[in-house]
């Protein structure tokens, strides 16, 4: 069932207290990823969840980095393409940028103007929400480009952080610490 494979991948998430910083309890999908079954329950949980609530998105749009491992494999089991949102300096062409916080730093996030055309229905994908600057740097950038934001979904959402309340779209989160 869906909660025994939601089960089954949580229960692979490992946590490592005060990394990258002291006090930051840092949940890492990676843990997850290393097991064949947790990896095929995650892409199942995630593409069942969009096709049911979402049939009509166009593109997937991923965030440096780990949001890589999800828009690919998300893109391809629905038949649609992907874009990546990158770190600055990564991506060649007319970009359009902007500058968002961490839960642990700072950074410009980038995207090709060319990657989405106005008008087309995006989902924002990304292992992670803490404190929510990264979509919400996210969410600017996509409809900078005309995107129309039907959800972003991420895998674990760090409720104590209130990430969800700096989002103006919908928020749709596998795992909740
Ligand atoms: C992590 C994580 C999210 C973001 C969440 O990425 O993958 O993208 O932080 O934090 P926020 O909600 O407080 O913005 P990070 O910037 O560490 O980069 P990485 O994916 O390249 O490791
Ligand atoms: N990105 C931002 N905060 C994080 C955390 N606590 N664990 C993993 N990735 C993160």
């Amino acid at each position: 069932s869906a909660e025994e494979q939601l089960e089954y991948v949580k229960s692979h998430i490992s946590t490592y207290p005060d990394f990258p910083k002291k006090g930051i309890i840092f949940r890492d999908i990676f843990g997850a990823l290393t097991d064949g079954k947790a990896c095929r329950y995650l892409r199942d949980l995630l593409v069942q969840h969009i096709r049911s609530q979402h049939p009509d998105v166009e593109l997937i749009v991923g965030l440096d980095s780990r949001g890589f491992l999800l828009n690919l494999l998300l893109a391809t089991e629905l038949g649609i393409g992907c874009a990546p949102i990158r770190k600055k300096g990564k991506l060649a062409g007319e970009l359009v940028g902007v500058e968002y916080k961490l839960e642990y730093g700072s950074d410009i996030f980038e995207m090709q103007r060319s990657a989405i055309k106005p008008g087309q229905k995006v989902i924002i994908v990304d292992d992670l929400l803490a404190t929510g600057g990264s979509l919400a740097a996210a969410t600017q950038l996509v409809r900078k480009l005309g995107g129309v934001i039907l959800e972003s979904v991420v895998v674990i959402e760090l409720q104590e952080l209130q990430g969800r309340q700096k989002l103006d779209c919908n928020v749709h989160s596998l795992i909740q610490y």
